[in-house]
């Protein structure tokens, strides 16, 4: 292992030998019975595949579907139950609790801290700066003592992008010496925006995907982690033995294929297309006070009062999420843009609401 990466993972990963599943041992063979399942299948009705069998550790079609999709080898690859599992496995994978650090820019996602915490790491916050710009120096400062530093681009819930030339310097800072973990969850609906292609200078960085917003499939519980060979071998030490479930694999490997990819990014264009929209609407109201459209597939939005305005909205049954305990975050509410009939309850409520004011 590179020296770096090595100094990086504790002593306890570093010397695990990982489980080694009755799946992994055995690729080969025409009599299963070294895995202690059930030999009668059920494949019809509810149960359109086989599932008496365990699955893949890492389900090969997937890796290449997505490999093919992202433009990375498949070594560079792990298939998670979503960037909510990426994220336990990188703290796994690298933090001691009691002992390391990890750095986080709020107001942004908060699995960041949440997953930090949960182990015992402490996660330093480096609050952005005026529109919604990272704290270059401090985040540096704070890198120094990190072994993890969590950027958002597309960030979640301001909806903003960090510049490029700033991710670099961070990456460049943290070279040989911490690990940049840069959430992808909304790249989709600004591709070029993607930090990928920088994998190839910086060994340093990881870049988390999913398919729960643009492809749709949030309920399917399905992300990638992009990283060095090196580090997606570190990190599969402590990934469970048959994290992906097999109707898991088979709809993810549909919805990245050539069809599938045309249809999400038909899809992203119309919810683009309904962001602006909702945007230049919401200039109407008086009792919002700024609008940040974002990038992504929400708006964020700070308003005169936030606990009233959620309150007529619950009345109406239409759902919005309060931003306002995040820092800085004040009054803001957050907006996912829906299918166009959805927009058009959310206005209605608006209306009423500037009509009750
Ligand atoms: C920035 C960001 N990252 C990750 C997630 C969670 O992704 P997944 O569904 O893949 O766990 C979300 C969900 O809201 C998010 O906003």
């Amino acid at each position: 292992m590179t020296a770096w990466l090595d100094r990086l993972t504790p002593k306890n990963i570093r010397n695990l030998i990982p489980y080694s599943s009755a799946r992994r041992e055995a690729t080969r063979g025409e009599v299963w019975l070294n895995a202690n399942e059930n030999p009668f299948t059920r494949s019809s009705g509810d149960f359109p595949s086989a599932l008496n069998r365990y699955p893949e550790f890492q389900p090969v079609a997937l890796l290449e579907a997505y490999s093919r999709y992202a433009g990375v080898a498949q070594d560079q690859l792990l298939v998670t139950r979503g960037i909510d599992e990426g994220l336990d496995l990188l703290i796994r994978s690298f933090c001691t609790g009691g002992e390391d650090q990890v750095v986080y820019t709020p107001p942004t996602y908060g699995m960041y801290r949440i997953t930090a915490e949960t182990h015992g790491v402490n996660c330093m916050p480096t609050p952005l700066l005026a529109d919604w710009k990272i704290d270059l120096p401090q985040v540096i400062v704070e890198a120094e003592d990190s072994k993890l530093v969590f950027l958002c681009s597309p960030n979640n819930p301001t909806g903003n992008l960090i510049k490029k030339s700033k991710v670099i310097k961070i990456l460049e800072a943290t070279r040989n010496q911490a690990l940049v973990v840069l959430d992808e969850a909304y790249i989709e609906f600004i591709p070029e925006a993607s930090y990928v292609k920088l994998l190839a200078d910086y060994p340093n960085l990881i870049v988390l995907r999913t398919l729960s917003k643009a492809f749709g499939l949030a309920g399917l519980r399905c992300g990638f982690i992009l990283a060095s060979p090196e580090i997606i071998t570190i990190i599969k030490k402590v990934t469970p033995p048959y994290p992906i479930p097999v109707p898991v694999a088979d709809l993810a490997v549909a919805a990245l294929a050539e069809d599938g990819i045309q249809r999400m990014r038909q899809e992203v264009n119309l919810i683009k297309v309904s962001r602006d929209e909702l945007v230049e609407k919401l200039k109407a109201f008086s009792f919002i006070q700024k609008i940040y459209p974002g990038v992504a597939n929400f708006v964020l939005l700070r308003v005169n009062d936030a606990t009233d305005l959620m309150k007529s909205m619950e009345m109406k049954g239409v759902v919005i999420r309060n931003q306002s305990k995040q820092i800085l975050l004040d009054n803001c509410v957050r907006i996912s843009i829906g299918t166009p009939e959805e927009t058009k309850s959310l206005l209605e409520v608006f209306q009423d609401y500037e009509a009750s004011l």
